[in-house]
């Protein structure tokens, strides 16, 4: 199956995703050379339009969100490419009349009969639209591969996860169900398995005996914005939680898989979740807190609280905000916390992991004045990309003591360019037939179990929210969690 030539078919063509993450990846993947001759784009839309006016708004939408501007001839290849398809994709019978389409549309571009669909729509429309590729038998082409991408929220609990699953198995194969979690295409997640199984320095003391704990920050100064009604349903514990934040922890903290082959990779990151102990309320009363924000000032601007954000009751209990300690009951792991935190309309915005390793005896260097600051690994996803040690050396001036200093290694310089965005790499593995960066769907059942039993616990706790303001770190709890451990997070 190593033909590339195909036919992407985007449910939800006029919407958020496709104009801001869809199209963008596309063009770059065009000018890295990375999209096959034979590949044409056909967005479906309900909206009466023509061709050319949906290719133009794709193309201010490219100039506004792609990491590289538009350049008139290259774009006029990817405008070849894109068609626009007027189809209420709740119409049963209409998807005959698609299938016919897709079919003269082969014949003309010579792409074989290969599908992409991807689904970028509400998550209520998945089923809907599988049963109609199904039901018009365009899911299996004779000679031809098919492919189903889908967005999160799969599923808003465990057993939602798994009816919505069973639907998409009766008409697809698990290999070709491709599971968007959009944190696996960004360059430092991929960089982790490489870090820790590339380098002997890391992996030797990457273990309980020499690492204190691990912190796992996703902050965002963005507030939900226009998507009050998605988030209400969801909260940073469906939105960020049981998909992102599980799957990073997977990645660090798994055993080296046998081979560099999908399934041995995601069965290594599957036990890491199956392998988080045991969290029942008792636990989470000392280990978890959440969050909302209310008003403040991000960036001098002030801004509302989530209770006053569109589409959200006056009274919300959702939580924008999380921090959580977790242990994994591993030989590797066990007594070495993790602790998680992400949130919205912090005062910063970043992603990174750190890895604080332990202390040394207070012995030679580190007695009177000069405090011991702890070996730092701090791996940047953004908005920097890269690796940043931290580490302890004689300071020159004083002739005695020692300073911090750090090594840090950064992808953003001018000389490499920028980095590449996360759709621009899941699209090309769909392409090719390689769902390793796509999350299997024992990895989402075992993230949903974990991810149920917080929600349960969060439903019947008593919680005082708003409980910090926009702008701040989040609620001051979040800082006790890690200080009564003796600990900080670090904000490096
Ligand atoms: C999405 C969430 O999955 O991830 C959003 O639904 C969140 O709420 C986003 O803002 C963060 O992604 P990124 O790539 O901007 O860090």
């Amino acid at each position: 199956e190593n033909n590339l030539s195909a036919i992407m078919v985007i449910f939800g063509g006029t919407g958020d995703l496709t104009h801001r993450k869809l199209m963008p990846a596309l063009y770059n993947m065009l000018l890295d050379g990375l999209l096959p001759e034979k590949f044409r784009v056909v967005s479906i839309g309900r909206r009466d339009k023509t061709e050319e006016e949906y290719r133009n708004e794709v193309r201010t939408s490219i100039d506004k969100h792609s990491r590289n501007k538009v350049d008139p001839d290259k774009w006029a290849i990817l405008n070849d490419m894109i068609k626009y398809y007027r189809f209420d994709f709740r119409d049963l019978e209409g998807y005959s009349l698609l299938k016919d389409y897709l079919y003269q549309l082969d014949k003309a571009a010579g792409t074989m009969g290969n599908r992409i669909y991807y689904l970028a729509v509400a998550p209520e429309y998945f089923e809907t639209i599988v049963q109609g590729l199904y039901k018009s038998k365009m899911t299996k082409i004779e000679g031809a591969w098919s492919r189903l991408v889908i967005e999160k929220p799969f599923g808003k609990d465990l057993i939602t996860a798994r009816q919505l699953n069973q639907k998409l198995l009766e008409v697809f194969d698990e290999s070709n169900i491709y599971r968007i979690d959009h944190y696996l295409g960004k360059e430092m997640i991929q960089n982790i398995m490489v870090l820790r199984f590339g380098n002997l320095i890391f992996e030797s003391l990457w273990n309980n005996k020499f690492i204190d704990n691990i912190q796992i920050s996703l902050t965002e100064k963005l507030g939900v914005g226009s998507r009050g009604g998605y988030y209400e349903n969801s909260g940073a514990m469906r939105d960020m939680v049981q998909n992102h934040i599980m799957q990073i922890l997977s990645l660090v903290a798994m055993e080296p898989p046998i081979k560099l082959d999908t399934d041995s990779i995601r069965t290594e990151k599957l036990k890491v979740i199956e392998a988080i102990e045991e969290i029942s309320p008792e636990f989470l009363r000392d280990n978890i807190v959440f969050g909302q924000y209310g008003r403040g000032i991000i960036d001098g601007v002030p801004v509302q609280g989530y209770r006053e954000e569109e589409n959200v009751p006056k009274d919300s209990m959702t939580e924008t905000f999380v921090a959580l300690k977790l242990h994994i009951n591993n030989f590797r792991w066990a007594g070495t916390p993790f602790y998680i935190r992400t949130g919205k309309r912090l005062g910063t915005y970043g992603a990174e992991i750190v890895i604080q390793f332990k202390a040394l005896p207070n012995i030679l260097y580190f007695k009177d004045s000069n405090i011991q600051e702890p070996n730092l690994l701090v791996i940047r996803i953004q908005p920097n990309v890269g690796v940043f040690f931290q580490f302890n050396t004689k300071d020159f001036s004083t002739h005695h003591d020692l300073v911090t200093t750090k090594m840090d290694f950064s992808y953003a310089s001018p000389i490499q360019g920028n980095t590449p965005e996360a759709y621009e790499r899941l699209i090309y593995d769909i392409l090719r037939g390689d769902s390793t960066l796509f999350s299997r769907w024992d990895e989402v059942e075992a993230a949903w179990t974990v991810a149920d039993k917080i929600i349960g616990y969060r439903k019947q706790s008593k919680l005082k929210f708003p409980n910090y303001d926009a702008g701040s770190m989040g609620p001051i709890r979040a800082f006790e969690l890690l200080a009564k451990d003796g600990r900080r997070w670090w904000n490096i």
